[in-house]
């Protein structure tokens, strides 16, 4: 199914999620259409709080010809869609810096400084524990979807100069949303 989109002045985004304590088969299906909503939508990556829920839930997916070789090659083993419960990251290293979206942001785009490399755990669509390390578009990814179920939207880490190149769309965009910044 079809989801709605929760678009930036929507204050359910700055919402911090909900762990969920076990992986039911409700879950799975809100997963289930998290993906199809994001593929309709071609975007790499998706958060519960975008879909106006709160559950500790995001899904991504990266499709190929995104990476570098380097990068392409280092993440093969993780297998896509990614659906993560609970996802936290465990570590980090290194810097990158590139443009990136986001569904709840049409028109918008910045340039963010994220970690090159993250560790992330999490709990699969079966209730079983994992651990990924995953670099480039792949950690950036993993990265804003943690940061929205924080509650932490991708404008809070852009340079007060782009702050200032959006703020006009900005504003009309969380005017037409319900007004939350
Ligand atoms: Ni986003």
């Amino acid at each position: 199914m079809n989801l709605k989109i929760i678009k930036y002045g929507d204050p359910v985004l700055r919402e911090k999620a909900e762990p969920v304590a076990v992986v039911t088969d409700a879950l799975r299906a809100l997963a289930a259409d998290m993906i199809e909503t994001m593929h309709r939508s071609k975007g790499v990556g998706l958060a519960a709080e975008q879909v106006g829920r709160t559950e500790k839930l995001c899904v991504i997916d990266i499709p190929e010809g995104c990476e570098n070789e380097e990068d392409e090659a280092f993440n093969a083993p993780i297998q896509m869609p990614l659906v993560l419960f609970n996802p936290e990251i465990v570590s980090q290293e290194g810097s990158q810096r590139d443009k990136e979206g986001c569904l709840s942001f049409p028109g918008v785009g910045g340039s963010i400084t994220r970690a090159a490399q993250v560790v992330c755990q999490y709990l699969d669509e079966n209730n079983m524990p994992q651990m990924i390390t995953a670099r480039g578009f792949l950690a950036r990814a993993i990265q804003h979807e943690l940061d929205h179920l924080n509650g932490i939207l991708y404008v809070d880490h852009m340079s007060a100069v782009e702050r200032l190149t959006f703020a006009p769309k900005l504003k009309r965009l969380a005017a037409a949303n319900g007004g939350a910044r």
